[in-house]
């Protein structure tokens, strides 16, 4: 096992606007093991998003670089899958075609992964609703089958950008739990932009937070829980003491 499967070395993000340049993230680094999940957690306008872009392959960094299992990223890759914060699902596809969109995409044999479509839509609850269109579907459901077509070619690395923001507080506890569990099953190494701090200690191995100006890492928070885990731990002492450690944090780089 890699001890550095993904690894960003400094980098920075410049955007250039017609109001002049825009310095999104300012020499960010840090490294996940195998298997990892890790979030990364700051308010708004702070660069989470851009970051998660160019581990992504597809935003380019300024200065730096990324790497996933050893390799240089300079593009998009196959061995990474993406959840946004809108489900992005096709209309006009039932549910099953919409898990199965990326391997027409990445022309993998159809009859290999069907299996594996159904087992993932089994897995989030969805079963029953494969021939379903989007539009017959809850946002949280929706969500579910976002998630189950960013899984379905195996990828190695789950990148995710605020996948339960637009959901209802409800709805969005239970999607921490489905993903939880599905991780269990489904073992990836996972980067997961947030700004819920909560969701970030919920699910996370290690909470990474961003912030400051111009913005870049100013904290790497060890998550100790075991797993797996129930969602009880929220109501623990040390659940509370980690979300004000990491709450301080914030605070601390947005106005200091
Ligand atoms: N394509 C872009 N062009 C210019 N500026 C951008 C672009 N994308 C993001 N930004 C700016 O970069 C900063 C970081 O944005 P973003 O990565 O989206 O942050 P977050 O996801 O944490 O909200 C913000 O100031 C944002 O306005
Ligand atoms: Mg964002």
């Amino acid at each position: 096992m890699n001890s550095a499967y993904i690894a960003a070395e400094h980098v920075s993000k410049t955007y250039q606007t017609r109001s002049g340049p825009v310095h999104a993230v300012n020499g960010a680094s840090f490294v996940a093991s195998e298997g990892q999940f890790i979030s990364l957690l700051g308010p708004s306008g702070c660069g989470k998003s851009t970051l998660l872009m160019m581990l992504a392959g597809l935003e380019k960094a300024t200065a730096g670089s990324l790497s996933l299992s050893g390799e240089t990223v300079v593009g998009p890759r196959r061995d990474s899958g993406i959840v946004f914060q809108d489900a992005t699902l096709l209309p006009w596809k039932s549910v099953f075609e919409n898990v199965m969109f990326p391997i027409e995409i990445l022309k993998l044999p159809i009859s290999k992964y069907q299996d594996r479509a159904m087992e993932l839509l089994h897995r989030v609850g969805l079963s029953g609703f494969e021939s379903k269109r989007p539009h017959e579907l809850s946002g949280g459901m929706r969500q579910r089958v976002a998630i189950c077509r960013a899984l379905v070619h195996d990828p190695k690395v789950l990148l995710m950008d605020e996948p339960f923001s637009a959901l209802d507080a409800i709805t969005r506890d239970q999607m921490n739990v489905v993903l939880s569990e599905l991780l269990e099953r489904y073992r990836k190494t996972v980067i997961f932009v947030t700004h819920s701090i909560r969701e970030a200690v919920y699910l996370s191995d290690r909470v990474l937070v961003m912030g400051g100006r111009p913005s870049s890492i100013v904290m790497d928070l060890v998550i100790p829980f075991e797993r797996p885990r129930r969602f009880e731990i929220e109501d623990t002492a040390e659940f509370g003491a980690l979300c004000r450690e990491l709450r301080q944090t914030i605070e601390r780089a947005h106005h200091g």
